[in-house]
């Protein structure tokens, strides 16, 4: 379910129709739907009434500031991953005590604003950050709770640049390793074991992997119990996917349901870290085609967007659907690739589309709420899009096209001579 829908040939997002945007705002603009939030994590949140659970949001996915607070205002936790994430969550009006801090590389000054703020735990990904996070709260006199994030080896089929649960991969702690850390842990002084963690990849449209990995933490906690090690809190992570093309990922409803039969009325708190789930489908980009062009080969439809405002597709050789605003266009269909002005060939938002166009015409990229403007750059010196959020009736431009001054705010000349 989205609120993305067309009304008598015109594209709108709740009740506005999303050209009133474009002529207002221009493109590229981000386009979100408070709506399609709130439905996607309240699936989240009702389907785990009754039990003992966090939903953490994860940040990274689509950190604006209005994205945060209306999550916030349903009393949603975040993962973060930077103390600029935390930052963001704090003045979106977060609570510090419903973040968990997860990534391999945190720094000595983001362990210490998290401590002093008062986060609900640190995801430790390693001995050498244990070790630091022992020496950061020891010298400011704090207990940092904390869990292990566990690589548990399960294999994801997804795109390879965001299965995080293997071997070969950076994240976490492997199972054959785990239980001593857990140990070491347990001997520092500063620090306070409440759980354990993982989280396998992103956009894991099966259940299969989850319940593996669910099943291997289980056991973990069980080994832990044994070693006098109480485990207050298991984190899942996030990842579940969302449908771009014809992928059948389950509902969120579904995905809780059978984590909630594995458990098994365990006395644990259930945390999740999801981000692209709550906010993917909630977003659409809105871009104008500036030219067409046709050689023998094939026809381009030259957009106003580029990689540096939609990075997937070049990234992952991601798939998302791309539909125009008005679908009440008369002319031919024809197949096109719709590239970006960047200097790159990886410069496309998507290939051999069916579409009728016309210089001019704005289309809609959907899916595009996660993962769209928080992996936006100045590329070819761009300035990044515009944002927008309705609610109902009224859009709201919850961040501003950028300028160029504020491109090279930052920027200086070295001295004269
Ligand atoms: N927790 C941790 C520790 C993570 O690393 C991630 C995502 C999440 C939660 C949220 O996963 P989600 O529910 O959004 O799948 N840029 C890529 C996705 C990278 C995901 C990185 N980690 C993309 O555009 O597909």
């Amino acid at each position: 379910m989205h609120d993305f829908q067309y009304r008598n040939g015109v594209l709108y997002a709740e009740a506005v129709p999303v050209t009133d945007i474009a002529d207002q705002y221009g493109t590229p603009t981000y386009v979100y739907s408070r709506q399609t939030l709130e439905h996607n994590y309240l699936e989240y949140t009702q389907a785990l009434q009754g039990h003992d659970a966090r939903v953490c949001y994860a940040v990274k996915a689509n950190s604006n500031i209005a994205v945060l607070n209306v999550l916030a205002r349903l009393g949603a936790g975040f993962d973060i991953v930077s103390v600029g994430e935390l930052e963001r969550v704090l003045l979106a009006g977060g609570q510090a005590k419903q973040v968990v801090f997860s990534g391999v590389g945190k720094q000595t000054h983001e362990m210490q604003r998290a401590l002093e703020v008062g986060i609900h735990c640190f995801n430790i990904e390693s001995t050498a950050e244990l070790e630091r996070l022992q020496q950061v709260a020891s010298d400011m006199d704090r207990c940092a709770a904390i869990s292990i994030r566990v690589n548990p080896d399960v294999d994801v089929r997804t795109h390879p640049y965001i299965a995080t649960g293997m071997k070969e991969n950076k994240f976490g702690i492997s199972m054959a390793q785990v239980d001593s850390v857990y140990t070491h842990a347990s001997k520092l002084s500063h620090i306070n074991i409440i759980g354990v963690d993982c989280h396998i990849g992103s956009q894991l449209t099966e259940i299969g992997p989850y319940l593996d990995a669910l099943q291997r933490l289980l056991e973990l906690i069980d080994r832990l119990q044994d070693q006098g090690i109480a485990i207050r809190h298991l984190d899942l992570g996030g990842g579940l996917g969302v449908r771009y093309a014809d992928e059948t990922p389950p509902s969120i409803a579904d995905f809780i349901a059978q984590l909630l039969q594995l458990l098994n009325g365990r006395p644990l708190q259930l945390v999740l870290e999801p981000g692209r789930s709550i906010c993917a489908n909630a977003g659409i980009l809105l871009t104008r085609v500036e030219y067409l062009k046709t050689n023998e080969k094939k026809h381009f439809a030259i957009v106003d967007s580029g990689m540096n405002d939609l990075l997937r597709p070049a990234l992952y050789s991601a798939w998302q659907r791309i539909i125009p605003v008005r679908n009440d266009i008369a002319g031919i269909t024809r197949c096109y690739d719709i590239v970006g002005p960047i200097c790159e060939t990886g410069d496309f938002m998507a290939k051999q589309r069916q579409l009728v166009l016309n210089a001019g015409d704005i289309l809609a990229i959907q899916q595009a709420g996660a993962y769209g403007f928080a992996m936006a750059s100045n590329y070819n010196s761009r300035n990044r899009a515009a944002e927008v959020m309705v609610d109902d009736s009224q859009a709201h431009l919850v961040r501003q096209r950028e300028t160029l001054e504020q491109q090279w705010a930052h920027e200086q000349l070295l001295p004269h001579e």
